[in-house]
């Protein structure tokens, strides 16, 4: 057995079967390369959907990590520790907003602003008890709690786990009529992603973001743009909703924000907003500690710069340009996105999604298949334009050899 085949039957064996990996057991990594248990480089075209945004191993990020072990890695909320004001005065900042509510992963985060939003309806629009309801889009993905899949269309990430939680209304995503339509006096919050990952990365036509801004803004609607893939410089601005000129009320955060180190994510909004909480009324043991907050200072310092939106943006414009030579031929059908992070949908003839990126795997490229026939092009935003070409390259080589 090689050291591959050894890992992946303990995986297979011991563990359950909730993901079905590429077959490449990845052992160490830098930058935009990873190295598997045999040796073997591949270019990540993945980047850990988007929590990779600087890059395995980044040097800032990691020394940051380092100096924080060795003083202090946890307190609990139940006491003060010296990143916390520090990180959390940082982000605001970074998202021009007053308050930051930390948190670990982006389920965890979408789940706390569905309860800042259904407080705030309560304490300050002075909906009914009981009555708040937010809006959602359809082929959304915001997590995996039973909250969240309750307001999925996905059936494989729903079925079996009801009873739902009820409170939701879904409506197609980028049909302002219809969002407004689902809009009344109980109505809370609209909550979207404004570019839809999962989905398929999927850009909405342009005008819906602000289309909404002018909706949930005139029928006193918070406005929570799920920002936890697009955000932190993927689609070349800090935020996707800047490409809209659009302000939402609520950020919610996560993947890059923890550097790929540590799980590290948090709602952002107004005073107004996260100013409805006393304490006792929410938590997390591990939200906010000193290491997630040392990591994350450094990612936003790492942000401010500039550097990686403008890189996502030059490096973007390249990747849309030659995936745009490859649409309407016979190979593809479709390619979306925004900055370096695009949806290429597979023709019936070459083969599924999931054979592409093993193909590619095979010629040491690793992308990640969605809803069948699309391959996500997500590299980090470290990669250098060579590598992006040769990568770019190897997709041409497996879709042309079919
Ligand atoms: C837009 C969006 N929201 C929320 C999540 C959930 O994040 P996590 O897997 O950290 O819970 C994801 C994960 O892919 C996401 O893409």
């Amino acid at each position: 057995m090689t050291a591959t085949e050894r890992s992946i039957a303990a995986a297979e064996k011991y563990s359950a079967h909730n993901y079905h990996p590429l077959p490449v057991v990845v052992a160490t990594a830098q930058g935009a390369w990873m190295t598997d248990v045999e040796g073997r480089r591949y270019l990540d075209m993945l980047a850990g959907y988007s929590a990779l945004n600087f890059g395995h191993g980044h040097r800032r990020l990691i020394e940051a990590a380092k100096e924080q072990l060795d003083r202090v890695t946890l307190t609990s909320r139940a006491f003060h520790h010296d990143r916390f004001g520090e990180f959390c005065t940082a982000l605001a900042e970074l998202c021009g907003m007053e308050m930051v509510l930390p948190m670990n992963t982006g389920a965890e985060a979408v789940e706390t602003a569905v309860k800042t939003a259904r407080k705030w309806g309560y304490r300050v629009k002075g909906v009914p008890d009981g009555k708040a309801k937010i809006v959602v889009a359809d082929n959304n993905f915001h997590g995996r709690t039973t909250t969240i899949i309750s307001f999925s269309t996905d059936e494989e990430a729903r079925a079996d786990y009801g009873p739902y939680t009820p409170g939701f209304e879904i409506v197609p995503y980028g049909d302002l009529a219809a969002l407004e339509a689902a809009v009344d006096e109980h109505t809370v919050a609209v909550l979207l992603e404004p570019i839809q990952g999962e989905a398929g990365v999927l850009v909405p036509p342009a005008g819906y973001l602000p289309g909404v801004r002018r909706l949930t803004r005139e029928r006193n609607v918070l406005f929570m743009a799920d920002e936890i893939q697009s955000g932190l410089g993927r689609t070349g601005r800090t935020f996707a909703c800047e490409h809209e000129d659009v302000v939402p009320d609520v950020y919610i955060l996560g993947k890059a924000l923890g550097g790929g180190v540590v799980p590290v994510s948090a709602v952002v909004s107004s005073r107004e907003v996260l100013g409805v909480y006393k304490p006792g009324e929410h938590g997390s043991t591990f939200g906010g500690n000193p290491l997630a907050c040392a990591v994350a200072l450094e990612v936003i310092e790492i942000l401010r710069s500039g550097e990686y939106q403008e890189r996502a943006a030059l490096l973007g414009d390249h990747l849309h340009h030659e995936l745009g030579l490859l649409t309407g031929g016979p190979a593809v059908t479709a390619v979306r996105g925004r900055g370096l992070w695009a949806g290429v949908d597979i023709a019936p003839g070459i083969g599924t999604g999931r054979e592409v990126s093993e193909r590619l795997m095979a010629r040491g490229v690793l992308v990640k298949d969605t809803h069948g026939a699309t391959i996500r092009i997500a590299p980090p935003l470290v990669i250098s334009k060579e590598d992006l070409d040769w990568g770019l390259e190897r997709l041409r080589e497996v879709l042309t050899a079919g």
